[in-house]
């Protein structure tokens, strides 16, 4: 029997794999489709004070390898979570994430006032980094004072870990971990969507109603992945990594690159198993390999020597 277990922040996480904000509904949608007993977390779709409808249509398009998404945060609010949600997710044996969102400093606050006051919550995850929303996350996310701000005025409210979801649109997402690791961040998650954008040559119109969105799937994971290493040799927390990852072996490599934890997104739209099959997969690697623990595995990245210290490692000098 293999130990798959993780620990962040002191809670104990069965296994490493979890469900991604705002793609795994707020989680009991998926109840008839796949055990939720079995995963090691869920993100639950980001919760502002107030409910939103979020941005007008059309707001998803496809894209080779992924989507381009401008939901603009559509949620119900976080009242009628508590209310209507928090007590069906309860009944679940897996460690619940609430993916948190405000327009300014004071509705981050305001969300977790009330999460706080609520069972069944085991960590918040403050959403720095949505693309989508003309103001508020998206500023956070890119400056590291503005992040350590919001982080600090959380950590000092919450009743519960934070973790601190970074945008890979800030100029160098390293910097805004470090900055938010010294505010208290118990964990980082790297990363939301990369902003992109897609254009119906027919009729010369983006196809986004907000011309713009985040861009997700298989297509970023080099990317996330990259971001995760780099992370992971500039912070003493632990990294949850994120993007694109749809198979185990997709979660080995974040793993491996140094994340103690990940979590499924938009896999789930085309294999709401996905994250299900991921376990197993962990599984079986660890047992082919005759390790009884996950654990040996995160941030086991073998190095070429001139790179082993290297913080962050050099660009390395590729010909384009
Ligand atoms: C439709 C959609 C909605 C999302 N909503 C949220 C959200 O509410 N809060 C958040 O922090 N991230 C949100 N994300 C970002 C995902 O949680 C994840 O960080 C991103 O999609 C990258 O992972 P993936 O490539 O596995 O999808 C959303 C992504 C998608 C595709």
């Amino acid at each position: 029997m293999v130990d798959l277990s993780v620990t962040i922040a002191g809670i104990r996480f069965k296994n490493p794999v979890l469900t991604a904000s705002g793609t795994f509904g707020y989680g009991v949608e998926f109840a008839p489709l796949l055990d939720l007993n079995a995963l090691g977390g869920i993100c639950t779709k980001g919760l502002s004070y107030r409910p939103l409808e979020g941005n007008p249509p059309p707001r998803i398009v496809e894209t080779h390898g992924g989507m381009i998404n401008s939901i603009g945060l559509q949620n119900i609010g976080v009242e009628a979570f508590v209310r209507d949600v928090l007590p069906q997710l309860r009944q679940y044996d897996t460690r619940i994430i609430a993916n948190v969102f405000g327009f300014n400093r004071d509705e981050y606050l305001d969300v977790i006032r009330v999460l706080n006051d609520a069972d069944g919550v085991d960590a918040y995850e403050l959403n720095i980094s949505c693309p989508n929303v003309s103001s508020g996350g998206m500023e956070f996310g890119n400056d590291p004072g503005e992040a350590a701000r919001l982080t600090e005025a959380c950590k000092r409210l919450a009743h519960r870990p934070v973790f601190v979801k970074l945008s890979p649109n800030a100029p160098d997402i390293g910097d805004v971990a470090v900055a938010v690791e010294k505010a208290g961040a118990d964990a980082v998650s790297v990363t939301n969507t990369i902003l992109g954008m897609s254009v119906d040559i027919y009729t010369r119109r983006p196809r986004l109603a907000t011309v713009m969105g985040g861009v997700s799937g298989p297509a970023i994971k080099p990317i996330a992945l990259r971001m995760v290493f780099q992370v992971a040799r500039r912070v003493a927390i632990p990294v949850i990594g994120i993007g694109g990852i749809a198979t185990a072996e997709d979660a080995l490599e974040f793993l491996i690159a140094g994340a103690t934890a990940i979590q499924v997104g938009t896999a789930n739209y085309y294999d709401p198993l996905a994250s299900i099959k991921i376990i197993d997969g962990l599984n079986r690697y660890c047992k082919q390999r005759s390790l009884d623990s996950i654990l040996p595995l995160i941030g086991s990245i073998e190095l070429p020597t001139n790179l082993r210290n290297a913080e962050g490692c050099q660009q390395p000098d590729v010909a384009s």
